[in-house]
């Protein structure tokens, strides 16, 4: 099957242009914070490129009901580009040019109802040739330097100083192999946040290389932003250059291809506690299990979003050495106190289902090339009393309230 990907010199105009971008936008913009990392000049950059030219670019926009302003920009034109160029992106593809068969969810008896849309589909959608991307708000800037703390954690010690709060999961993990594909469905909700500065998201990640030299992750899930819940990906390329994550723009080199889903819109419907759940299906693969390749996402049974170029990556355009699956928290212990944050549906992993949040249908491909349930995978749950998890092979329970007169009280 021939590659639906074209290189070279067709994308040399665009890199140009985003070359005389990236040198004539100012990297100083005041009261943003943060000024002397990279994540801050990015976010900078974000932000400056979406003042500028979003406006110029934007084929037609979709207000949505939850006042995000979504802009439809041409594929072309989308933020990838102007940092991919830095990045060496060498190709750009339409499509994969290989769908791993086994890994759909047809196969998945997921109910007609189960289907997650996002809210600014009430007012239409994007036309052939663009993506949807969510423009940038004041709060945003405000939010940037909070998350901007969640990409720039270097190392895992950083998570037992207070500085940009303590960073608590309930995971699973596979690691001891080569990893080419995961799939999982994660089921939706809205964890209450304590305070501004936190986070609560479910995720799948993807590592691959060893920290601090040639570390890159990619990950994807939900998570809680401005009291939205919102669609994410984010992309770590090394120690020194991590991002934030919750829309496109801060989530430069996945390039995307969807017109239907903009990354950093509201996702609608979520589960309703012991009542009607719904889910959402992730599936990321690279696309040759020989060689470099591109990691692809698909999200839903239909949505494929996009990919992320091999050229950005160092060990993990060959494969990935880890998969993790479940929820993570920043929790900024205010007053000394563990915080009343939520992960997942805030509710403890033994209430089961409808009541606690879950992964299920988890399968992986290693290097064996077989796909399988991951077998001899772990679990990570460093504050068990205030968030835990419970681990069932090919399906698991997640998450936890936070603060709690009953056990987390730390
Ligand atoms: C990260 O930055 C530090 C300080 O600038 C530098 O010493 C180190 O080599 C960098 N690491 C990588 C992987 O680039
Ligand atoms: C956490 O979940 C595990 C099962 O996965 C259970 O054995 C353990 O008791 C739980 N811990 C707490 C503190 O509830």
């Amino acid at each position: 099957m021939a590659s639906p990907c074209v290189s070279g010199r067709r994308w040399s105009r665009i890199v140009k242009r985003t070359l005389f971008l990236y040198f004539l936008i100012p990297m100083a913009a005041a009261g943003i914070g943060n000024t002397n990392t990279i994540v801050g000049q990015k976010q900078k950059l974000d932000i400056q490129w979406q003042l500028k030219h979003l406006n110029k670019l934007t084929l037609l926009n979709r207000s949505s009901p939850d006042g995000d302003i979504i802009d439809c920009v041409h594929i072309k034109n989308q933020p990838a580009f102007d940092y991919s160029f830095r990045w060496r992106l060498q190709k750009f593809c339409l499509g994969p040019s290989f769908h791993p068969k086994g890994l759909s969810f047809d196969d998945v008896s997921s109910k007609p109802e189960s289907l997650i849309t996002q809210l600014w589909h009430l007012n239409g959608r994007c036309p052939e040739g663009t993506i949807p991307i969510r423009r940038t708000k004041e709060e945003d800037l405000l939010r940037a330097s909070s998350v901007a703390s969640y990409g720039r954690k270097k190392h895992p010690q950083s998570d037992t100083t207070n500085k940009g709060g303590f960073h608590e999961h309930a995971l699973i993990v596979v690691t001891g192999d080569k990893y080419y594909r995961t799939k999982a469905t994660i089921n939706s909700w809205k964890p209450q946040i304590q305070e501004q500065d936190e986070l609560s998201l479910s995720k799948l990640l993807i590592l691959g290389g060893v920290a601090p030299k040639d570390l890159n992750t990619i990950e994807a899930g939900w998570m809680v932003c401005f009291l939205k819940i919102v669609f994410y990906s984010c992309l770590q390329k090394d120690a020194n250059q991590t991002m934030g994550c919750y829309n496109l723009l801060c989530s430069p080199g996945f390039v995307q291809i969807n017109k239907e889903i903009a990354l950093g819109g509201s996702l609608n419907p979520l589960s309703v506690y012991a009542a009607t759940q719904y889910e959402l299906n992730f599936l990321v693969w690279k696309q040759d299990i020989k060689g470099r390749g591109d990691w692809w996402m698909q999200v839903g049974n239909k949505y494929l979003m996009g990919y992320w170029p091999a050229s950005l990556f160092v060990s993990l355009s060959e494969s990935a050495s880890q998969f993790q699956w479940g929820g993570k928290v920043i929790n900024q212990q205010k007053n000394r106190q563990h915080t009343s944050t939520q992960m997942g549906s805030g509710h403890f992993p033994e209430e089961g289902f409808s009541r606690a949040s879950y992964f299920k249908n988890l399968q992986i491909v290693d290097g064996s090339n077989i796909l399988r349930f991951p077998k001899r995978s772990f679990i990570v749950a460093e504050k068990p009393n205030c968030y835990n998890v419970t681990n069932f092979v090919n399906y698991f329970y997640y998450g936890g309230p936070g603060r709690n007169q009953w056990r987390c009280h730390i």
